[in-house]
């Protein structure tokens, strides 16, 4: 296969502003991708109503702030589709004739949607939308087309139970209808958050969004967690979960520097001061131009608007003809 025959899917939920965890998990590997394959970009705003569905303004509101990220790091309108969940009925379509092939017990069992409904706390209050999630996942992986999905480790789930779906789906139809699909895992998945959590998220309060300012970035980096026994400089410090050489592997360009500052650390004379004001440079320098194109974006909603218009129009053409496709497959006439 060549590469313009791969199909590439991601998205997020618009819950809030992307940050630092998304730029080195996700964003940052989709710029570097759009170049290479046909990429697909989608604001999963019908899933991010599955946990919001009282508050859809805070769903509604971030949509375009999410697009704005996009275009501030460098996600190109001319090379990758972005495009808006709730405006491609065909998602919804195929998610409701999924539905009666994926029973309830398999949906429990999904190791992901078990976690978050253990965390949310949701009980017997958990609802329907956000148990079927996958399900709606599975439709929009599919309904792409998308053979590639570069996700985090806590989303091979849901890549596991999209085939299962594609293998039932093409096991009823005469001619395979629907397109396996892989996880494309990037380098450094997960970001401790700046206070050493596991992850950064936003619902923890330990991140630090795209559009973050300098003194915000200057003091999350100066309040970062480091190795909480090395008190004096002279001592030998640890690298082992320390935020601030988490972070210099991830951000810092010069990798060689990044070695020799750690082995110097682990030695004994390197003090934390220092390795902060490294960390902090390369942040604000990272930072500073995506800041600064987002605060443009963010002034012009029409133009924001228009482009995932475009972006939702197109993937309108590319979705639709999956679901014809499907429902050809299962002898259901095409009215129109
Ligand atoms: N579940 C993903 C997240 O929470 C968002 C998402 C929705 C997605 N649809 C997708 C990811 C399709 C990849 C492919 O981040």
């Amino acid at each position: 296969m060549n590469n313009t025959s791969h199909i590439l899917l991601t998205g997020d939920r618009p819950t809030g502003q992307l940050h630092l965890g998304h730029y080195v998990g996700s964003l940052r590997q989709r710029v570097q991708l759009q170049h290479q394959y046909q990429q697909f970009i989608l604001i999963a705003d019908l899933q991010g109503l599955t946990d919001n569905g009282s508050n859809p303004q805070k769903i509604s509101h971030h949509i375009l702030e999410v697009m704005a990220d996009y275009l501030a790091v460098g996600i190109d309108p001319q090379l990758t589709t972005v495009c808006l969940q709730s405006a491609l009925p065909a998602l919804a379509e195929l998610t409701a004739l999924y539905m009666n092939i994926v029973t309830v017990a398999r949906v429990e069992r999904n190791p992901t949607v078990k976690n978050e409904i253990a965390q949310k706390g949701f009980s017997r209050a958990l609802p329907v939308g956000f148990m079927a999630y996958p399900i709606s996942q599975a439709a929009d992986i599919t309904a792409f087309n998308a053979d590639l999905v570069p996700v985090g480790d806590d989303q091979l789930p849901m890549i596991e139970q999209t085939n299962e779906i594609v293998h039932k789906m093409n096991s009823l139809t005469a001619e395979p209808v629907l397109r396996h699909c892989k996880a494309l895992l990037s380098e450094v998945s997960r970001l401790p958050g700046i206070d050493g959590g596991a992850k950064m998220s936003k619902s923890l309060g330990n991140t630090l969004t795209l559009s973050a300012s300098e003194a915000e970035i200057h003091h999350a980096v100066s309040a970062m967690f480091t190795d909480p026994n090395h008190l004096r400089v002279a001592d030998p410090g640890q690298i082992e979960g320390n935020v601030v050489f988490t972070y210099l592997d991830a951000f810092h360009p010069d990798k060689a520097l990044v070695a020799s500052m750690k082995a110097h650390y682990q030695r004994g004379g390197l003090g934390d001061r220092q390795c902060k004001n490294e960390l902090e440079a390369c942040l604000q320098t990272l930072l500073a131009p995506i800041r600064e194109r987002r605060a443009t974006f963010i002034q012009d909603k029409a133009m924001l608007l228009e482009l995932l218009r475009q972006g939702s129009e197109r993937a309108h053409e590319v979705t639709q003809r999956t679901l014809h496709a499907v429902k050809r497959g299962l002898g259901l006439p095409i009215l129109f």
